[in-house]
Formats: structure tokens, sequence, C-alpha cells
């Protein structure tokens, strides 16, 4: 007999993992500061799965991704397509805090990879937006789409089309949110490449809006 296993129950589990994963290079870090592990907030049938880099400090502090000022930046992006925060799934790749906010590891990544794996299992989106470089490089390897990869200049605001185990899956390509901190003249372009996301119904087709890939529905 099977027996199905609610997506908050599999959630938890990952979460039971998360705070376990002692072989981490991270754990230590996390421990030693009193740190959070992040794995992640928003609808468990969210279409739409944020993909981020790793938390920072508030998000280590606090245990919930993007609470800082990425995260206002991000909210401002969302709105501006007419997005809810709480209609999405926001996560990062890895789910510790990297030391003074450097960037992950090849190793931590791949440690924390499979992780945000089972979550795309639990949450099923159809839409999956990477945030930065990393985000976009793991998920782009993960679905396949290896030769597409191309520099984040190039790539951001692009819809690349794929399959997961569960169906169609588009990948879109954002810019992290904190380019726009470090360049403030940079937040129209992330605006502007967040109304792909614009055309996407709560129940029924996602559409979105490319203005690279012309108009693809899923
Ligand atoms: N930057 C990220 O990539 N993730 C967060 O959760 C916060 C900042």
């Amino acid at each position: 007999m099977s027996v199905k296993i609610s997506k908050i129950e599999q959630m938890k589990k990952i979460g039971e993992e998360l705070l376990d994963l002692k072989t981490s290079p991270l754990y230590t870090y996390r421990i030693e500061n009193n740190y959070f592990p992040v794995i992640g907030e928003g609808s468990l049938d969210a279409k739409i799965m944020f993909v981020g880099e790793a938390p920072g400090r508030n998000e280590a502090k606090t245990g919930k991704p993007f609470c800082g000022t990425a995260g206002k930046i991000l909210d401002e992006l969302l709105a501006s397509a007419g997005i809810k925060r709480t209609e999405v799934y926001v996560t990062n790749i890895v789910k510790d805090r990297p030391q003074e906010n450097r960037d992950p590891t090849q190793d931590e990544i791949s440690i924390y990879g499979p992780l945000l794996d089972k979550q795309i299992e639990i949450i099923k989106p159809k839409v999956i937006a990477t945030l930065g470089r990393y985000a976009m490089v793991y998920v782009m390897k993960k679905f396949d789409l290896e030769l597409q990869l191309e520099p984040i200049g190039q790539a951001h605001g692009k819809a690349y089309e794929a399959k997961a185990s569960y169906g169609e899956v588009k990948i879109v390509v954002f810019y992290h949110p904190c380019a726009a901190i470090y360049n403030w003249k940079k937040l129209p372009m992330l605006i502007e490449d967040m109304q792909i996301l614009k055309g996407i119904k709560t129940n029924g087709s996602v559409s979105l809006l490319s203005r690279s890939n012309g108009s693809v529905e899923a």
C-alpha cells in the first residue's frame, strides 16, 4: 500500500536533514554564531519558485530567505509584476550562510544542491526563477540546459524550456537583486526583466512574456 506523504511533511523532512547536515563546511560556522539554516519560505503549491544563492546575515539570524536589503528589492520586483510573495516559494541553493557573504564554493553547492532538487520535486513549480549567476548555472545544468548557458549579462530576462520529472518547466534567468544594491542604475533593468512573469495566472496556463524569446505558454 502506498502512503502519500503531504508536502508539508516532505518539506519538514528536508528541514530535519538540513539541521543535521554536519558534512557541510558551513555547519560549524552556523552553530558557533547561533545562526539558523534557511530552508525556504512560501507556498508549497507555488507556480513560481525563486532560487537565490545563499543566506546573508539577516537570513541566517532569522531563518528566513531574502529578509534583508536584497529581500526588500525582491519584494519590490515582485510587486512591479503584480506578484505577491505569499504566492511564490523562495529559497537558495546553499542553505547556510557562507562566511562574510563570500561566494559559495563548488563543494557547498554539491552538498546543498540535492536538497534544492528535492524541494523542486515537492513543489513542482511551472517556473523556476533563478536569481544570480550561481543559481542560473546550477538550475540550467540540472535541467540539461548546459549548452544554452551564457553569461548572465546576456541570459537575464530570458526563459528556457525544460523537462522536469513532473512535466514542463520554464527556467527564467534574473540578475541577483543585490545587483541593484551595488549599482542602483540597474534597478530599472531588473524591474523590466521581472515583467516576464506578469502573465502568470493563478489557475490554468502559465504565459510568460519574454522580451528575448517571444511569448511562450506552459
Ligand atoms: N541573497 C541570497 O542569495 N539569498 C538570500 O536569502 C539573501 C540574500
